[in-house]
């Protein structure tokens, strides 16, 4: 297939491509490089353009005849969301809808969306998240990815298009041959806020409350290794049909807490990791971990990084030989 990821120099984008391009798919990624990198993306794969520009994304369409698009390209910090929400609303909203319309337009009938498990309301204790699960998007991130699902099932049923919309988890990890892995700015996740102790970065890792109702008291989530993400997107286009859609969300279906993922970390690196225990974050909710039973069953996926060491062993091979990113 001929596939445009937009997005596709950033950190699960460029993962996605790297892996359509071995599978033998033609993929470009589309991308402004306000946060991605032209080292992630292998010689000829990058078109360097905004998802703002109509008549960029109706050209490239066109001239690279796209069977389907794989639709990355966002503003992601829940954080920094909540101080920005006009940017956030503008590029993830606005900017997806200016997608839609070209996609139209350029008779692109295909869309695999990154959407995220921040859709969901806190589950009942113990509970992990289904598709079905009830959503209640708090942060303006997660509201405009809500809102792009919403306009994605629209577009869908009025003008045909086929989509499958995947709910990540944390994702994490990296490339097993370390030459690619994750590289944000600011950096907002766990793992390689962990790992910038010992690489002597920070001195300790916030851990943002110890009173939750889990076994150790801090949050836990569900960790899924990119390269699974990848695996997950390419079975999600292979099996898609114009005028259907579907979700799936995206983990392991095993959470692990902030203080076991720190342990972890301690193995992997071989140095214990000061940490300090600061009072809880707002939005932050106890447990946040999937049920990815209608991906296993409906697109044979089943990931095969289940164990939070082997993740963490990955972003450390990466991490290490790259402390300051690409
Ligand atoms: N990383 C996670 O844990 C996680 C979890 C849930 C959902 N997601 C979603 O997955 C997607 C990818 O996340 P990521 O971690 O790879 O982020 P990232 O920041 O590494 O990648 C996003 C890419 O989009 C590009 N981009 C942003 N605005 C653009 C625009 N207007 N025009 C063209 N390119 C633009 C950036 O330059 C960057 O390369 C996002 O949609 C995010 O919401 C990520």
């Amino acid at each position: 297939m001929n596939i445009l990821a937009t997005g596709g120099a950033g950190y699960v984008g460029s993962t996605v491509l790297r892996q359509l391009l071995k599978q033998g798919h033609n993929c470009w990624a589309y991308d402004n490089l306000s946060k991605g990198f032209t080292e992630a993306v292998p010689d000829g794969h990058l078109i360097e353009g905004d998802l703002a520009d109509y008549d960029k994304l109706v050209s490239v369409m066109k001239e690279k005849k796209i069977d389907a698009i794989m639709h990355f390209a966002a503003s992601i910090a829940v954080g920094e969301s909540c101080q920005m929400p006009r940017e956030y609303y503008r590029n993830n909203v606005v900017n997806s809808l200016t997608l839609l319309d070209s996609m139209q337009d350029a008779g692109v009938g295909k869309i695999v969306f990154s959407s995220t498990a921040a859709v969901f309301a806190p589950a009942k204790e113990g509970a992990s998240l289904n598709e079905e699960s009830p959503k209640d998007p708090d942060s303006p991130y997660a509201f405009s990815k809500y809102a792009i699902e919403r306009m994605i099932q629209h577009f869908s049923k009025a003008y045909g298009i086929g989509f499958t919309i995947l709910r990540y988890f944390n994702a994490c990890g990296a490339d097993p041959t370390g030459q690619y892995g994750e590289a944000h700015e600011p950096e907002t996740h766990l793992i390689p806020l962990v790992l910038q102790v010992p690489l002597g970065q920070r001195e300790s890792i916030s851990v943002f409350g110890n009173d939750y109702p889990t076994e150790d008291g801090t949050c836990v989530r569900d960790y899924i290794h990119v390269q699974d993400l990848a695996d997950a997107h390419i079975r999600a286009v292979e099996n898609m049909e114009v005028g259907k859609g579907n979700f799936y969300n995206i983990g392991t279906g095993k959470g692990n807490s902030v203080m076991e993922v720190i342990r972890a970390a301690e193995e992997v690196v071989g140095q214990q990791i000061p940490y300090v225990i600061s009072g809880r974050r707002d939005g932050d909710t106890a447990v946040l971990v999937a049920s990815s039973d209608k991906l296993k069953s409906e697109l044979g996926w089943v990931p095969k990084y289940t164990d939070i060491k082997d993740i963490i062993a990955d972003a450390w091979r990466w991490h290490k030989d790259h402390p300051n990113g690409y």
